[in-house]
């Protein structure tokens, strides 16, 4: 029998894909597998029995991976699965930027007792108005199983997109997209983009939207950042935005130096937050467990 142990919640659709070989334990102590979401491994003593970590998501940077590769504890996360929602969040993300749907049902929601709402709503909607993205220009910094989805969607609404990733070639790129503008440099990205969306790990990238990269943008650029908080310089970008530099920011992560900026779209990490893609990563998780305890390998289905 292998012991499993989770330490978040993981869906109960994920848990029954494992057979009758698995039994869940509280005591992480016995476990040969865990499962993590969010959960921080980083300082956790790992049990001595442990042979298999799975993160249902994209990104390992709560999972100390030197002690794993040290300790002989394999590490699997779930490439994907949770890539549409993420895409679905970044184009909600960029429509919030781009009409003043939060200022307009604030407005509403405030004058709701007044009886004559409607035609007040009339007049006070200028102060709403927007622009529209289609047209737009959109750069997408990394082209993985997010990033190409964001470029399908987009160019579904009418934007350009210039993509650039540096693991990607340009046969690559153009199976992702044939009207896709490919670029090798980020340089010629940022100053073409109206938007400019960031899906890359956080790994030798962190603090790579700093400064010198602001500065390289369009004047009025909307950046998006549903990837890590560690990749944009925090302190650049709420100058960037005081400055009008940057449009506006619109991120996943609540940090204290751009949460109360007004033109900060502030999010509370909710891109992988749906039924559909908690479903898809605790599968994905569970099967990457089973794969790797019985056959030593893991093939991501
Ligand atoms: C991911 O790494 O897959 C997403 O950021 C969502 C999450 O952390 O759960």
């Amino acid at each position: 029998m292998y012991k499993v142990h989770c330490l978040n919640n993981i869906s109960t659709e994920g848990l029954a894909v494992f057979t009758d070989e698995y039994e869940l334990v509280d005591d992480i102590a016995q476990a040969d597998a865990v499962l993590v979401r969010s959960a921080d491994m980083h300082e956790m003593e790992l049990p001595a029995n442990l042979k298999v970590i799975a993160r249902a998501g994209a990104g390992v940077n709560n999972i100390p991976l030197q002690k794993c590769a040290d300790a002989g504890i394999a590490v699997f996360n779930t490439p994907g699965a949770n890539a549409n929602a993420v895409k679905e969040l970044v184009l909600a993300g960029m429509l919030l930027a781009a009409r003043d749907i939060v200022g307009g049902i604030a407005w509403v929601q405030e004058n709701a007792a007044d009886e004559n709402v409607g035609k007040a709503a009339e007049k006070a909607k200028k102060a709403f108005a927007g622009g529209e993205i289609f047209g737009k220009t959109l750069g997408v910094i990394g082209l993985g199983a997010i990033g190409a989805k964001v470029v399908a969607a987009a160019e579904a609404l009418g934007m350009k997109v210039v993509g650039y990733d540096p693991f990607v070639d340009a046969d690559r790129a153009a199976s992702i997209s044939a009207d896709m503008t490919f670029v090798t440099d980020l340089s010629d990205l940022y100053p073409a983009c109206d938007y400019v969306t960031i899906h890359v790990p956080a790994l030798n990238t962190i603090g790579m939207v700093n400064a010198e990269a602001i500065e390289k943008m369009k004047d009025g650029v909307v950046f998006l950042n549903f990837s890590r908080d560690t990749l944009v310089d925090d302190a650049a970008m709420a100058a960037a935005l005081e400055a009008g530099k940057v449009a506006r920011y619109v991120t996943d992560f609540a940090n204290p130096a751009v949460a109360a900026m007004p033109r900060a779209i502030v999010m509370p990490h909710l891109g992988a937050s749906t039924k559909e893609a908690e479903d898809n990563c605790a599968k994905m998780a569970a099967r990457s467990v089973m794969d790797y305890l019985e056959r030593g390998v893991t093939v991501h289905k």
